[in-house]
């Protein structure tokens, strides 16, 4: 019989309430035959206070031999910007190759959003997870002085830039509208960009169907607002695509609503489910914190493991739920329970 074997970092702030609904929802819509067994990780802000570990390798082993990774949130004011970040969900991504960093996007029925009225938005974007300006290649000289210099390189190379665009093509193929667009910078960013274009009409060679599309990224955001049915897939760079995923969410129902998957499509490492947003300090502790982006990552963490029934059933609650939610507002553990009864219904 099947089972699933998880790992869990609920981090900081919100992260452990949103993540105490993605596992309630998870638990209902397992059939029964199927084992759960989920183990707890201490990581994130507490942990560092505690012993000044971010990400021990015993913990980054341990943590190898799990089927997939579920994370809340990590990050905390009380610590300084850059070292969970780095030491952490960084190390996690880059250690586990996570080269696709899968965010969708998708305008549910009833959303508020500043595009409301406008057509269907359904896209997705494959953000390439382990390269450009996120590699820490760089540096700092004279640092604090006035004559200080900083360096912040973005590594892109044949291999990675490659293997993440097969990638995009691949998930344009297998959809309904078959469209690929690849987003950069390459009137000014000459050498990144141009490796990218070329990978990109390359490739693309091998996927005559799929209809194909570039843009720059500053005039994408401009159509994310203006014009957003027009996108399908679309494949970008490390920051271009923390960037415009903020935006994508905010165009369709808030960073509330906004999952992600960082995938190793090899299957090599586990693959780690978290949603967009961060530990938001400040609304931590309060209930108030929207568990949907958690919840719907979940449903992407069960299609990653081949659980295509049972995420569709979550994604079907979601839809529901946000249809007939009405203006009041409802705590995390409510919008979890509402959400543990539609999947089990
Ligand atoms: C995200 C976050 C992270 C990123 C930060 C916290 C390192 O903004 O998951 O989008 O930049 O990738
Ligand atoms: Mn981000």
């Amino acid at each position: 019989s099947r089972s699933i074997n998880l790992a869990v970092i609920p981090g900081d702030g919100i992260g452990q309430e949103v993540v105490a609904q993605g596992l309630k929802v998870l638990g209902s819509v397992l059939p029964q035959d199927v084992k759960l067994e989920t183990k707890e990780y201490d990581l994130g802000a507490r942990r560092w206070h505690r012993t000044g570990e971010t990400l021990p390798d015993t913990e980054l082993a341990a943590l190898r031999t799990h089927d997939a990774i579920l994370l809340g949130a990590i990050g905390d004011p009380s610590v300084p910007s850059g070292v969970l970040e780095r030491g952490l969900l960084l190390k996690l991504r880059f250690a586990f190759d996570h080269y696709v960093n899968l965010r969708p996007s998708k305008l549910f029925p009833n959303q508020a959003t500043p595009l409301s009225g406008r057509p269907d938005i359904d896209f997705v974007v494959v953000r390439e997870g382990t390269e450009g300006p996120y590699t820490g290649n760089g540096g700092s000289l004279r640092t604090g002085t006035p004559a200080e210099v900083a360096t912040e390189v973005s590594l892109n190379t044949a291999y990675g830039v490659e293997r993440v665009v097969r990638d995009a093509y691949e998930r344009a193929n297998s959809r309904p509208r078959k469209k690929l667009t690849l987003v950069h910078k390459n009137n000014v960013l000459v050498y990144a960009g141009h490796l990218w274009k070329r990978i990109f009409d390359r490739v693309g060679q091998e996927y005559p169907d799929v209809s194909t599309d570039y843009l720059h990224v500053d005039a994408a955001t401009i159509f994310f607002v203006t014009q957003p049915e027009r996108f399908d897939v679309i494949v970008t760079d490390n920051l271009f695509g923390d960037i415009l995923t903020d935006l994508a969410a905010a165009v369709t129902g808030g960073i509330g609503l906004a999952a992600s998957a960082n995938i190793n499509p090899d299957r090599a490492f586990p693959s780690m489910f978290e949603p967009v947003h961060g530990s938001a300090p400040d609304i931590a502790g309060q209930g108030k914190a929207d568990p949907t982006a958690t919840i719907l990552s979940v449903a992407l963490l069960l299609r990653h493991l081949r659980f295509d029934a049972e995420a569709a059933r979550i994604e079907e609650a979601v839809a529901a739920d946000l249809a007939e939610r009405g203006s009041a507002p409802r705590t995390t553990d409510e919008i979890g329970d509402a959400l543990v009864v539609r999947v089990a219904g």
